[in-house]
C-alpha cells in the first residue's frame, strides 16, 4: 500500500489569533471539531499503510496523541523548510515503498476525487515519476507553484514547474492556459526521491540522512540529530526539486482543494448558514451578510455588518474585511514582537 508521508512544520500566520506558536494551522479545528491534522489522518482511512509524520518536536506532545498505532514521527530540532522533511521521510522509507507527500494543513472537500486522483497516479509513481496534482486555477495567486501540463489525459507530462511567481508572471500563465497550481501533493517511490533529491539538491539529501543515523531509527517517535541536520540548506521542495527535475508529472484533479492559507479561504470553504454567514461558537449575529465569526470564547454580537471576519480568543480579537486577510500576517507578527 501506499504510504503518507504527511508534513507538520508550517505555522499559518495569516490565521492569528488562532494560530500561535503553540498551535499551528495544522492543529486548528477549523471545520468542524476535528484539527486540520485529524482530517488529513482521516482522509486516508485504511487504504493506506500507517504515516510517517515529520514535525518540529515542540508539538511531540500534540501528534502523539493524535497518531494511530504503527505510525512513525520524525521530529525535527529546527526548520528546515520541506526539502529536508521530505529527505528525511525518503531516507527512513524502503526504496521501493510508495510515498504520497502530503501538507497536514489543508482541506479537501471531495474525498473520493482525491482518492481516484491518487489510484490515477500510481502507475506513473511506480515507473519513477514525481506525480504531481494540478488544481485549476481561479486567479494569478501568488503564493503557489505553476505546473505547465503537456497534453494528455489522465496522467500528464510537465514541461516546467514555476515555483511562486509574480502576478504579471502567473497572469500570463493564466491566459495561455494548460496550467495548473500545485496542490503541495506528490506521490514518488521513495528510492525516486532520493535520486532526486541526490541530482539537484545532494546536500540536503546527505545532512537528513545523517541526522536520521544518528538518531534513534528503531522506536517509532525519531529524534533526528541536530547537529547533523543544521547542516541543511533550508529550502522547500518546490525550488530544491520540482523546479528542477525531469521526472515531473501531474494529474489534474477537481477535489474541492483549498490550502485554506487565510482567513477568507476558511470562509470559502464553510458551509454557509442564515444570510450567507460562517458562525461559530457562541455569537448573536443581527442583520448581518456574509460574514465569517468566530469566538472561542467571549460571547460576540455583530449587527448590522457584512464582509467582515470576527475571530475572537480567550487572548484576542480580529476584525477585518474578507479582502484583507492576507495582512493578517502583520497582526500575527505584531503580536508576537509584543509578547
Ligand atoms: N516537517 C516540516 N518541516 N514540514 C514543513 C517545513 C519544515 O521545516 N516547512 C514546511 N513544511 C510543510 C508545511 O507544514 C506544509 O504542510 C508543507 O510543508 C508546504 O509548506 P508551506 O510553507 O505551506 O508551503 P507553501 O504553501 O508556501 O507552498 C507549497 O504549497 C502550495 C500549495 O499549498 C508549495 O508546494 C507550492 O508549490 C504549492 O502551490
Ligand atoms: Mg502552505
Amino acid at each position: 500500500p501506499i504510504r503518507p508521508a504527511i508534513l507538520a512544520g508550517g505555522a499559518g500566520s495569516r490565521l492569528w489569533p488562532l494560530s500561535t506558536a503553540a498551535r499551528p494551522k495544522h492543529l486548528l479545528p477549523l471545520f468542524g471539531a476535528d484539527s486540520l491534522f485529524e482530517q488529513t489522518l482521516r482522509r486516508f482511512g485504511d487504504r493506506f499503510a500507517p504515516p510517517i509524520v515529520v514535525a518540529n518536536r515542540a508539538q511531540e506532545a500534540d501528534l502523539r496523541a493524535i497518531v494511530g498505532p504503527g505510525s512513525r514521527i520524525i521530529l525535527e530540532p529546527l526548520k528546515r523548510d520541506s526539502a529536508a522533511a521530505i529527505a528525511l521521510a525518503a531516507s527512513l522509507a524502503e526504496e521501493d515503498e510508495l510515498l504520497l507527500v502530503c501538507p497536514s494543513d489543508h482541506h479537501i472537500g471531495d474525498i473520493e476525487a482525491f482518492h481516484r486522483a491518487i489510484a490515477l497516479a500510481r502507475p506513473a509513481a511506480e515507473a519513477g515519476k514525481i506525480v504531481t496534482f494540478g488544481i485549476e486555477p481561479s486567479h494569478p495567486a501568488t503564493g503557489f507553484g505553476y505546473i505547465a501540463a503537456g497534453k494528455g489525459d489522465g496522467v500528464r507530462p510537465v514541461a516546467r514547474f514555476i515555483e511562486k511567481p509574480d502576478e504579471e508572471k502567473a497572469a500570463a500563465m493564466l491566459r495561455q492556459g494548460g496550467h495548473y497550481w500545485n496542490a503541495g501533493i506528490f506521490l514518488a517511490l521513495a528510492g525516486t526521491w532520493r535520486e532526486e533529491l541526490r541530482r539537484h539538491a545532494p546536500a540536503i539529501l546527505e545532512a537528513a540522512r545523517e541526522a536520521l543515523e544518528r538518531g534513534d531509527c528503531e522506536s517509532p517517535v525519531i529524534r533526528v540529530d541536530e547537529q547533523a541536520f543544521a547542516r541543511s540548506p533550508a529550502k522547500s521542495i518546490d525550488y530544491a526539486v520540482m523546479e528542477h527535475s525531469d521526472r515531473v508529472a501531474v494529474v489534474p484533479v477537481s477535489m474541492g482543494w483549498s490550502d485554506v492559507g487565510s482567513w477568507d479561504a476558511v470562509f470559502d470553504a464553510s458551509p454557509k448558514g442564515d444570510g450567507g454567514n460562517v458562525v461559530v461558537g457562541d455569537a448573536l449575529v443581527i442583520d448581518s451578510h456574509a460574514n465569517l465569526i468566530r469566538s472561542d470564547g467571549p460571547k460576540v454580537v455583530a449587527i448590522g455588518v457584512d464582509d467582515l471576519v470576527i475571530i475572537a480568543t480567550a487572548d484576542a480579537v480580529l476584525v477585518t474585511s474578507l479582502s484583507h486577510t492576507q495582512r493578517v500576517r502583520e497582526a500575527a507578527e505584531w503580536s508576537e514582537n509584543d509578547a
